[in-house]
């Protein structure tokens, strides 16, 4: 298993990906299954994007994406990371992040961003794991299926760019 920087070749397998935690309805508001060519306005030149690859098929990924646009968050990246589901609990999570974390780095932002839902323990304590703090708890932040959710905020500084 390994990880490496994503390209547009990238996005079906990242959009099957995606679709499936979006199917689940455990990690994310979202409720439209993404395409291909979705993701591929991910790759915008600014936000990395990294997969996780085992036995040649992508198996995970993790991106950024633009915070705000205001010049003076321009070092604020949201964060995403999804694992397909007969994957995960092997490490590719982990991993994953750990290669956002050192693009991220590289691209010179100092904090990525997300908001994850109160009760999805598996985000939670792989967030805990790497670093994140939990800054605090949105309540009723949005309807997911006509349902007002909780989200916890939670925040990983990046030193080497403070
Ligand atoms: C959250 C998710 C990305 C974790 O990926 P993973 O590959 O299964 O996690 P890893 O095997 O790398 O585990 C890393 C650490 O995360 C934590 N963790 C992972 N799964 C966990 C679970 N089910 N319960 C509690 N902690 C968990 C543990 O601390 C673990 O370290 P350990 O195995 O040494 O105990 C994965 O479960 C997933 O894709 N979930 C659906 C999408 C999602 O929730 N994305 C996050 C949106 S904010």
């Amino acid at each position: 298993m390994h990880a490496r920087l994503a390209t547009p070749n990238d996005a079906p397998a990242i959009a099957r990906i995606y679709s499936q935690g979006i199917e689940e309805r455990i990690a994310t508001f979202e409720t439209r299954p993404r395409t291909a060519a979705d993701v591929l306005a991910w790759f915008d030149g600014r936000h990395p994007i990294v997969v996780v690859e085992d036995a040649g098929a992508s198996i995970a990924f993790a991106a950024t994406f633009s915070y705000s646009p205001r010049p003076c968050y321009d070092g604020i990246a949201e964060v995403s990371l999804y694992v397909e589901r007969s994957a995960r609990r092997r490490g590719a999570g982990r991993l994953a992040m750990t290669a956002l974390l050192k693009a991220a780095e590289q691209a010179g932002f100092w904090k990525l961003l997300s908001r994850v839902f109160v009760d999805n323990t598996a985000s939670l304590g792989m967030i805990r794991a790497l670093g994140f703090r939990e800054v605090g708890v949105y309540e009723k932040h949005g309807r997911l299926d006509g349902v007002w959710r909780d989200v916890v905020i939670v925040e990983r500084l990046i030193p080497a760019n403070l």
